[in-house]
């Protein structure tokens, strides 16, 4: 077994902080036809590891924008210690943020804006003529998501869908990859970590204990088994 192998891939997984794994990224650009000619806009990038990695596997040149502090200065650190130039992150509300640049790529995965329809035109906002869009996003495994689901997360379609939201739009669906049980895991848990780290910080917080306790209990009793993440690239003819 190749331990060190397995370390590194769980280290580099902790700065993806939606549910698709690295080598699933690497198969959607490739798919995708990324290039080192290839511009890509990450809008709420993170840690910019998405670009990081397609930096690294196809010598695109990436943006990255994120509103937190925390994500980029820790992501631009992250870049400069492992030698990946150009990818740049800037820390901003991308909902306010302007760009003269349009992209061949323009992504964002584990956000929205407006819902799913309002998150595709926000996105079409900084692509090209023909440029490609790239959503991560969680879906619903049934038509009708239990309620309590819906309260807690708002939106939540089912890939069917988002399949006719996207071709409403004048798009088709190029490349997918959907979650494993695996990546939720790392997911929720990595959120119940920071959940706690914040509890710790200050223990008489008691709405955001309250609220912890309602967040176990919708992952256990609702997400774990109605709802997956998926991320799509979309394209026109
Ligand atoms: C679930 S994380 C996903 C991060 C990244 N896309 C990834 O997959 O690793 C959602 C990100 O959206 C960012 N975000 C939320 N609202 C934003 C806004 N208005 N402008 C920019 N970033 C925002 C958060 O700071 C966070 O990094």
């Amino acid at each position: 077994m190749d331990i060190n192998r397995i370390l590194s891939d769980i280290s580099e997984n902790r700065y993806l902080i939606s549910m698709t794994p690295a080598e699933q990224l690497v198969r959607l650009g490739c798919e995708a036809g990324m290039s080192r000619d290839t511009a890509v806009l990450d809008l709420c990038c993170g840690y910019g590891a998405m670009l990081g990695i397609w930096r690294e596997a196809f010598g695109i040149r990436g943006v990255g924008v994120d509103i937190c502090h925390e994500f980029i200065t820790e992501g631009r650190k992250r870049l400069l210690e492992k030698g990946i130039d150009g990818v740049t992150l800037l820390e901003a509300d991308a909902q306010a943020w302007t760009c003269d640049e349009r992209f061949d790529f323009v992504s964002l995965s584990g956000e929205d804006f407006g819902g799913f329809n309002g998150t595709i035109h926000f996105l079409q906002k900084f692509a090209k003529p023909n440029g490609k869009l790239i959503l991560g996003t969680r879906y619903s495994k049934t038509e009708t998501p239990p309620r309590e689901l819906v309260e807690f997360e708002g939106e939540t379609l089912s890939l069917g869908q988002m399949n006719r939201v996207v071709r409403e739009n004048g798009y088709f669906i190029t490349s997918m990859a959907t979650e494993t049980h695996a990546e939720w895991e790392r997911y929720i848990m990595w959120s119940a970590r920071r959940n706690l780290a914040r509890l710790r910080a200050d223990p008489g917080n008691k709405a955001h204990r309250e609220w912890c306790e309602k967040w176990y209990d919708t992952y256990f009793s609702f997400r774990r088994q109605y709802e997956g993440y998926v991320t799509m690239v979309i394209e026109t003819l």
